[in-house]
């Protein structure tokens, strides 16, 4: 069984608790002893059962039960087995008809226990990792306050009943006193500890994080502003120049559909942006309309920090009116793509974005042709109005291919969430992830890919004499058809049920360019959602270590550094964990390891209750963001910084104003 599923589980059987002690708790109060006794039994057999499923958990990881197993177990534990020894023997007594088994004591524990099983997993889904000391003050005062009160409330009904009753009235009337003892002391007990766990809450945290490595020096600073990119190409390059223009336009796709879009140049994908390695790209990017600003983001490409376009961090936003020119030298062939990097999460979407491709210098001709005749379609995949539209167009789109032609398709997802890809009707080989080729990529065929937000896969085959269908999330509808010259003939098997290629273990291995055992800093990011101050907002957001841009401490890295991350999923969404300004070397998943090719990704699918070990080597100084590219995700805090010792920005605090995906 998955992580994911262990943790859906364990919610399960937590709610299940919290209802088994609630309901013994007002069987109880009903006096209706029997039933109590009954649910009472059940109440601990789950709770039983819970210390299970978190010791499964626990197997999995620290990171999944840390809160579990330091308050949550415990408090419910304590409850549980007080509520047992309180409430126990009279209710024992009264199954031998004795009396009605009901007790002030007996009520209020039974009712604790389920305050404590309420607590922990409301701590569980609002605070979770790191469980902190101010939020286990909290949970465990608000019990005591919610215990103390359910005792003023069946106090009096016990009053009446012992005066009432006047043999049992001195005993009645020494368990009042004593009540009132409790109350008063609790009570002032349970406020102070709620005020310190409060004020704990509040006090200034640390602004950076190590990762076990030097702390800052005091070394020379480089502004971001001044790491720009080369102004001339390399031998042999030429410069391609393009001036791309922020605006809103009606677009008609393919199908005749119009959709209201953001632009570059009145197009949706923006003009494509090609390359021979070693050119020099100069885009000039203007904004005619887009209030609140834009920027070009080169995804997966790595540029100089001040190339990169995060507004606020390397740049400001180029508002209506203003332009920026971008310059960088295109040494890295593959295939990547350009994004606005401000409020992406609605620019990206409604369309400001655009297609990168760089290819290699050898095997072109003095002419800049490629020496093999080969057909190339770069297709980014990109969903309007829930209609996923591939390359400009929606529904399918036919294309002519003669058998025997090489085909590469480069597919880029451009939505901020994965897309699977099936290719039928041909074997293949994934030859490039995120731009990077792969070593010895083997012939697949019949399985489904998972392209992960802001992801690419360049698929290579040789054109069969039969048709080929490129299927996107199983719809046999739309997608791509290649054929040998005669449309129409299309039709595809069922996909959906065709297994996922896992790329961990695709492709030869091959030596690492530097040794990822000795890491010069190691960081943890456990991803979640839970109650953090994000923008300056309080919110239910998206977190990092329990905390929301730009509250997340920002990584501190020097030049040369192997680095290391674990990115844990506690959550029960898909993270697109995605770096800024480098690839990184996947090294395992939930501790199995990467057997196939070297896999370099820029942007990889951290599935619920995943783990992911991931190393790169600091090789691009610069202040860079480091986010989940559900770009959503990234505006409701799971965002940060990696900040490489020495650089500083002047284009807003270091815990400014918003920046990177916020607006
Ligand atoms: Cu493609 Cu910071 O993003
Ligand atoms: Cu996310």
């Amino acid at each position: 069984m998955t992580t994911g599923l262990w943790i859906i589980l364990d919610h399960l059987v937590a709610l299940l608790s919290i209802a088994a002690w609630f309901a013994a708790g007002v069987a109880l109060a009903l006096r209706r002893t029997r039933l109590a006794t009954a649910v009472l039994v059940a109440a601990v057999l789950v709770t039983l059962v819970r210390v299970g499923t978190v010791a499964m958990l626990a197997g999995r990881g620290w990171w999944f039960v840390q809160e579990k197993v330091l308050l949550g177990l415990p408090m419910l534990g304590a409850a549980a087995a007080g509520a047992v020894l309180v409430a126990g023997p009279r209710m024992l007594a009264a199954r031998r008809g004795h009396d009605d088994g009901w007790s002030v004591g007996g009520l209020v524990s039974v009712f604790t226990a389920a305050y404590a099983a309420l607590a922990g997993l409301v701590v569980t889904f609002l605070v979770g990792y790191p469980l902190t000391l101010s939020t286990a003050l909290i949970a465990i005062s608000l019990v005591c306050a919610a215990a103390l009160l359910t005792m003023r409330v069946v106090a009096p009904a016990a009053e009446e009943a012992a005066d009432a009753g006047v043999a049992r009235a001195p005993e009645g009337r020494r368990a009042v006193s004593r009540r009132r003892f409790i109350g008063w002391t609790g009570g002032a007990v349970v406020v102070t500890a709620a005020g310190a766990g409060t004020g704990l809450a509040f006090l200034p945290t640390r602004s950076v994080t190590v990762g076990g490595g030097p702390g800052r020096s005091s070394r020379a600073a480089v502004s971001v502003a001044d790491l720009r990119g080369s102004g001339s190409p390399a031998p042999g390059g030429t410069v391609r120049r393009h001036v791309l223009t922020a605006k809103k336009a009606t677009v008609r796709l393919a199908s005749g559909r119009d959709i209201e879009a953001w632009t570059y140049n009145g197009e949706v994908p923006g003009p494509a942006i090609t390359a021979i390695q070693g050119d020099l790209i100069e885009v000039r990017l203007r904004n005619d309309d887009i209030d609140g600003g834009v920027t070009l983001h080169w995804h997966g490409y790595d540029v100089p920090c001040g190339e990169d376009g995060v507004p606020g961090l390397t740049q400001m936003a180029v508002e209506p009116g203003d332009e920026f020119v971008y310059r960088f030298r295109a040494d890295q062939v593959g295939t990547y793509w350009y994004h606005t990097h401000h409020a992406s999460h609605i620019g990206v979407h409604k369309g400001l974005y655009g297609t990168l491709v760089v290819t290699p210098r050898h095997g072109q001709r003095a002419d800049g042709h490629a020496a093999v005749e080969q057909l190339e379609l770069t297709l980014p995949v990109h969903t309007f109005d829930g209609s996923v539209v591939i390359a400009g167009s929606d529904g399918r789109t036919e294309h002519p291919a003669p058998p025997g032609t090489p085909v590469r398709l480069r597919l880029i997802n451009t939505d901020s969430d994965p897309h699977r890809i099936v290719l039928a009707g041909t074997p293949f080989q994934v030859a490039a992830v995120d731009g990077r080729d792969l070593n010895q990529p083997g012939e697949v065929s019949d399985v489904g890919l998972r392209l992960p937000a802001g992801g690419r896969y360049d698929l290579k085959f040789r054109m069969p004499n039969t048709p080929v269908a490129l299927v996107v999330d199983d719809d046999h509808d739309g997608g791509l058809r290649l054929h040998g010259g005669v449309p129409g003939d299309g039709r595809v098997k069922d996909t959906s049920a065709l297994p996922e290629l896992d790329l961990l273990g695709y492709g030869a291995p091959d030596a690492a360019p530097f040794d990822t055992r000795d890491a010069d800093r190691h960081f943890t990011l456990v991803l979640d959602r839970g109650l953090a101050m994000v923008n300056g907002r309080p919110a239910y957001g998206q977190t990092v270590n329990g905390r929301g841009h730009p509250s997340i401490p920002d990584q501190l890295v020097a030049e040369g550094d192997i680095v290391r991350f674990a990115i844990v999923n506690r959550s029960l969404e898909t993270h697109p964990w995605h770096l800024h300004g480098h690839p990184v070397l996947i090294l395992s998943r939930d501790e199995t390891p990467s057997t196939g090719s070297p896999l370099w990704m820029d942007t990889f699918d951290v599935r619920p209750g995943e783990t992911w070990e991931v190393a790169f080597q600091a090789t691009n100084p610069g202040i860079w963001m480091n986010h989940c590219h559900n770009l959503p995700h990234a505006e409701q805090g799971m965002m940060l910084r990696l900040r490489y010792d020495g650089v500083t920005t002047p284009f807003g605090g270091a815990h400014g104003e918003s920046q990177g995906h916020g607006h």
